[in-house]
Parts: structure tokens; sequence; C-alpha cells
């Protein structure tokens, strides 16, 4: 748990483990329409903008600020459908809460991205469902094969989401303090996710694998900075 936030409330939902297969999958439509339904997603913790005034930008600070985490908010839906995925398909008998946990801190990074691109006046990528689609197979896929394989994945994705994280952080405007302050508390909860993920047991992935999931990244940071 990350330590500058409070700790999240618990959700009345019940483990999987507990649910009846119908309820597991009303609960995962739920997840995709919170996920794919711009401004549906609602925060559990304070948006870390708050106490950031808006500053001026020129059109194309904003613009390229708008770009930018309309990326970050497509990483986030990708991160949804990459644990409902995992929730499919992986056993995670130790972790699963954890892994519950580390998805409710997804939607908060969500949300906050959302209304940052409000803010912003601008929009989510129309690209966002077909994103979704590819991580949830991904993330099934990997569940399926094994957890430590699964936990392997999650570890190796936040690790390449920190990297984009930094390299935003560097890229935004630099009067941009609401989007900055924004990053860098999902920076903070990627890092914790990747090292749960490790310390459950999850592999570490070979170089080439990672540089397929780069080439992916690279394809989705490309089509998503404008779309
Ligand atoms: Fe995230
Ligand atoms: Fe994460």
């Amino acid at each position: 748990m990350p330590s500058q936030v409070p700790a999240l409330p618990q959700t009345s939902a019940k483990p999987h483990r507990n649910l009846s297969r119908v309820d597991f999958l009303l609960t995962q439509a739920d997840t995709i329409l919170r996920t794919l339904v711009p401004h549906a997603a609602q925060p559990y913790r304070p948006n870390p903008a708050r106490g950031h005034e808006e500053t001026e930008m020129s059109d194309t600070e904003r613009r390229h600020a708008a770009g930018l985490m309309r990326i970050n908010h497509t990483g986030e839906v990708c991160a949804q459908g990459l644990y409902q995925g995992q929730a499919a398909t992986a056993k995670l008998p130790n972790v699963r809460e954890q892994m519950e946990q580390a998805a409710r801190e997804e939607i908060d990074h969500l949300a906050w991205c959302d209304l940052r691109l409000q803010e912003l006046d601008s929009h989510t990528s129309i690209l966002n469902p077909i994103f979704y689609g590819l991580s949830f197979g991904i993330g099934a896929t990997a569940g399926a094969l094994g957890d430590k394989y699964s936990l392997g994945f999650v570890a190796a994705t936040e690790q390449q989401v920190c990297k984009h994280l930094d390299e935003h952080m560097l890229g935004l405007p630099q009067q941009d303090r609401r989007s900055r302050a924004i990053l860098r508390q999902m920076h903070e909860d990627e890092a914790h996710h990747a090292q749960t993920a490790l310390n459950a047991g999850g592999v570490k992935f070979p170089a080439p694998v990672k540089g397929l999931m780069t080439l992916m990244s690279k394809v989705m940071t490309k089509s998503v900075y404008k779309l």
C-alpha cells in the first residue's frame, strides 16, 4: 500500500472464489462498462492533483499534455483488461486479494487520467475497446499458463508502465503540475504492483519477451497520442 495515501475502503464484493459464475460475469460486465464508458470510473482515493493550481499553457502545450495523458489513460484501460483477464483464469490462491487491491488502484489511475483529460478539454481514446480486448486476451492466456507466468507478466507490464511514466513526467510541459502530480502517484503505485507480483513468485521475463512488449507499447502510444 503506498505510504502517502489513506487505506482504500474495503469493497463489499466478495473474493472471486466465493462468487457464482453469474455473479462473476456481472462483475466483469460492470468493470468493462466502467472502463470503457468515458467518465464512468469513480476513484477510491483523492486526486493527487488537488492542491496544484491550473496553470497557463499554450494550445500546443495543452494538446501535447492531453496526448500524453490519453496514452496513460489507455495504459490504465489495458491494466483493467489484464487484471480482469487474469482474474478469469488464474488461481492465485495467496495473492488474489493483493491483485484485487492493485486492480482497484488501477481504477483510481483510470479516473484521475480521465478527469485530467476533461480539464485539458480533450478526450479518451476511441481505440480503448480494442486495447481492452487485446489486454484481456493476453491476461487470460498468461493466467491459464500458470500463476508464475501470470504474475511475471504483471510485473513486466508494470515495469514497462513505470518507464513510460518516467518519460512522460519529463515530457509534460514544465508548468503542468496537475498532470505530473497524478503521474507521480501512479508511478509509486505501479512500482509497488510490480514488486508485489515478483514477491508472489512471478518469473522474470527474458529480454526478447520484454522487447516484444516494448514493440506493442510503441504501437499503442503512437496511435493513441492523437486518437
Ligand atoms: Fe495503473
Ligand atoms: Fe499497476
